[in-house]
């Protein structure tokens, strides 16, 4: 996509509307809204390959809790952070008080009076992801409006129970650069997949569920019986279909999923009654109950082991060549066969690395209150 043009299809009052603005489901933003992030995106996108300095939020403070693992999403906060001048700190969420009982409105506050935004990684527990983050937000903009204090501390998902933005808008921005004629009429397999690592969260499906639709791309969602998403989720994905005149199917076969498909996002994610078990376990603290919950999920999963994108399942694909996608890390030889993860590895390379671009468009858009003019300088 020429960055130029998206830099021309800007619109002033939406980018008024995004100052100050946190991120926490998709589904809470506009299409043009996200649209508009996106075409931010691309241009700082194109500024930072040609190596532009875009240090447009010198000497403020990125501060991010992991609750869960990470790879790609911590060193892109980090990236992304550095990009804008930002210093950016990550922080383990099980070392904080929190552990220790700490109330997530309290926890913003006391975040809030230092940082200049917040991401958050809380993924694991059904029902609290989310929550936990508004109620952080809440702390947050209590703590500033009550103390005067004009600054904006936006708050960006870095995944939660039910969404992961910043990975879908990523996907979704690859998407566009190899369908750049849009996404209607696309077919896109979102599958299940076997995983013998461990019970996956449900977000990603989830929020691809939700944010595709929004395209005119036609959605079919598979996976074996047991292993349903949340329902509001699925609910937000056949509205938006209904109004972008996409669809939103649900299959119970991998391979109808498949076939016909220009796109393939095959992943694994935990089964539903065990994940909404752990809450209870997680709740009491009880390491021994997780543990034994785990072991369960993992061995419900082992019965699915034929839930593979393999060469055979490729071939039944639009002219037997979709684009694969995977948010990664993905399970090779379980999740996706060696051969077709090799074919790919470049293209889930390039899909990781649009989301440095989608958080320091989240940061820009919401912290940069005259970002369409110092855009225009960059692009010079
Ligand atoms: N896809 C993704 O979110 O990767 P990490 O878990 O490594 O951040």
């Amino acid at each position: 996509m020429d960055p130029t043009s998206t830099l021309a299809a800007l619109d002033p009052d939406i980018l008024r509307g995004l100052h100050g603005r946190s991120l926490l489901l998709t589904r809470d933003w506009t299409t043009p809204e996200i649209d508009t992030l996106l075409a931010v995106a691309s241009r700082l996108e194109a500024a930072d390959r040609a190596g532009r300095p875009l240090d447009l939020l010198r000497n403020e403070l990125g501060y991010a809790l992991f609750f869960d693992n990470s790879t790609r999403t911590r060193s892109a906060w980090a990236g992304g952070c550095a990009r804008l001048g930002m210093h950016p700190v990550i922080v383990d969420g099980s070392s904080t008080q929190v552990e220790h009982g700490e109330t997530a409105t309290e926890t913003g506050a006391m975040l809030g009076m230092n940082a200049h935004a917040l991401g958050i990684r809380h993924d694991l527990i059904l029902g609290e992801g989310n929550r936990f983050m508004r109620e952080v937000k809440r702390g947050i903009d209590d703590y500033l409006a009550a103390t005067g204090d004009a600054r904006k501390v936006p708050v960006v998902n870095l995944q939660c129970d039910v969404d992961h933005p910043t990975q879908t808008l990523a996907d979704l921005m690859w998407l566009r650069e190899r369908f750049p004629e849009g996404l209607k009429g696309r077919k896109i397999a979102v599958s299940w997949a076997y995983s013998p690592s461990y019970a996956k969260p449900l977000s990603v499906p989830q929020g691809l569920a939700m944010l595709l639709t929004r395209f005119g791309a036609h959605v079919t969602l598979a996976h074996p019986e047991g292993y349903r998403l949340m329902e509001d989720t699925l609910e937000s994905a056949r509205a938006a279909a209904r109004v972008s005149g996409g669809s939103f199917t649900e299959a119970s076969a991998m391979d109808d999923a498949f076939a016909g498909a220009d796109a393939v996002y095959p992943k694994s994610w935990g089964p539903y009654d065990l994940m909404l078990e752990r809450v209870a376990a997680n709740r009491a603290r009880d390491k021994a109950k997780m543990a034994e919950i785990e072991a369960r999920a993992l061995a419900r999963n082992a019965a699915h082991r034929d839930w593979i994108c393999d060469e055979r399942r490729m071939a039944l694909t639009r002219g037997g060549d979709a684009l694969y996608l995977h948010c990664l890390p993905a399970d090779i030889g379980a999740e996706v066969a060696p051969a077709v993860m090799e074919r790919h590895r470049v293209n889930v390379a390039r899909e990781a690395n649009k989301k440095v671009h989608v958080i320091m468009a989240l940061l820009a858009v919401a912290k940069v209150p005259d970002l369409a003019h110092r855009l225009e300088g960059l692009a010079r």
